[in-house]
């Protein structure tokens, strides 16, 4: 049979893990032609074990599909996943209008990223295979949820290692003036062809509700993006401060502030590591920080770097906080995993030579589900700790 791969003894052992990616050094080799097919994969004694989707140019060669070698990958296979995507959804989400709907491996679609805000849906390809049943895909969509307007957010650099081009565009129907969103009670603005990732930080959905009980007195929101945190702690909080580098997302956060009639909160513009710095030098206390940062880690190389930024702004955020005040802190690098970042709160603690009890570790919102055999994809990290 033409479209045919065979793993190495080694393939076959980390196969049995059940990790859903394969690298080309566990195959038996791979032809060039099989570029984004579907291919049937076979154990080294021959035996056929599953499907695949196939990318000789990628070191992800294969990114598995299901474990039945012989059930065809057509519309109706793609329809009943999408389906499972939906219901799972229905029952993890109760209290936004975004969300995400497909989250790639963890739903069964390798490299496909669907986020949902209302009627808008916002669609990132990051593998070839799922790049070629695209158009089913977004015909299936089209026919479950009539969206108003379909657009893709292919800017991401992970599909050059894909050999894809690299671009943004509306896929289908037109984009509103305004795309509106609810979170809990709050609504917010989201620009999903400018804003970062597909528009907003969905993945800390459920963080930013969870984070409403520790609200109260003096706030500080680093890394505010467009105000999501913010959003939800203002109601109960004296006042925030909420600080942000990006100049177009600091308008989006005003906006979002006077759409929900919020007057209590200071939106600056600035460097989170200079302010914290600043504000603790000048004496001012909070009783919630939040630090929300970008990725300090996006390869091996910059772990050191990342250690020693996460450590400075915790450091920093637990010298400011009141006694008895609340850090929640994140880190979204997969690199700087669990381990690795309460070692790191555990020096910024020792460091800030206060008494600090752990509340509550948590991860991504439920709608990013984790693959327990993928490691990969669980990568958020969302800590609260109180200083006494
Ligand atoms: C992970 S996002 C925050 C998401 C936000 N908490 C939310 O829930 O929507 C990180 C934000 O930090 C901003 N940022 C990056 N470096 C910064 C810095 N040195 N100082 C302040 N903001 C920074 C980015 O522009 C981005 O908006």
């Amino acid at each position: 049979m033409a479209n045919e791969v065979t793993l190495t003894a080694k393939g076959e052992r980390w196969r049995r893990t059940r990790h859903p990616w394969v690298y080309r050094d566990d195959l038996r080799g791979v032809a060039e032609s099989l570029a984004g097919q579907v291919v049937r994969v076979k154990g080294p004694d021959g035996t056929p074990v599953g499907q695949a989707f196939c990318n000789p140019r990628s070191k992800i060669t294969l990114r598995w599909l299901t474990d039945d070698p012989d059930c065809p990958v057509d519309r109706s296979f793609w329809a009943g996943r999408l389906q499972a995507a939906l219901e799972f959804r229905q029952r993890v989400v109760k209290d936004s209008s975004a969300y995400r709907l497909i989250h790639s491996e963890a739903d069964g679609f390798p490299g496909l990223i669907v986020d949902r805000y209302g009627d808008i849906l916002v669609v990132q390809s990051l593998s070839l295979g799922i790049e070629q049943v695209l158009p089913t895909l977004l015909d299936l969509l089209e026919g479950m949820l009539s969206p108003k307007a379909v657009v893709a957010r292919n800017d991401s650099p992970v599909r050059r290692l894909e050999g894809l081009v690299v671009e943004k565009k509306l896929l289908s129907g037109k984009l509103p003036d305004r795309i509106e969103v609810t979170e809990g009670e709050r609504r917010y603005r989201v620009d999903v062809m400018e804003g970062h990732k597909t528009g907003a930080y969905l993945d800390q959905r459920e963080n930013r509700l969870w984070s409403r009980q520790f609200a109260r007195g003096r706030v500080l929101d680093a890394f505010a993006y467009q105000g999501a945190f913010t959003l939800q702690v203002a109601g109960t909080a004296q006042e925030v401060l909420a600080v942000e580098d990006s100049a177009a997302a600091l308008e989006r956060l005003k906006e979002n502030l006077e759409l929900n009639g919020i007057t209590n909160v200071r939106a600056e513009r600035g460097n989170a590591f200079d302010r914290l710095r600043e504000l603790e030098k000048n004496g001012e206390r909070f009783d919630l920080v939040i630090l929300d940062p970008p990725a300090f880690a996006k390869n091996r190389g910059e772990i050191r770097d990342a250690w020693r930024g996460y450590r400075e702004i915790n450091l920093r955020a637990l010298r400011i906080l009141n006694p008895a005040g609340t850090l929640i802190t994140s880190s979204c690098s997969h690199l700087v995993n669990e381990e690795i970042f309460a070692e790191i709160l555990r020096e910024a603690a020792a460091d800030s030579q206060r008494t600090v009890r752990f509340l509550e570790s948590r991860t991504q919102s439920r709608d990013h589900p984790v693959l327990l055999t993928h490691p990969e994809s669980k990568y958020l990290k969302c800590v609260a700790l109180e200083a006494a």
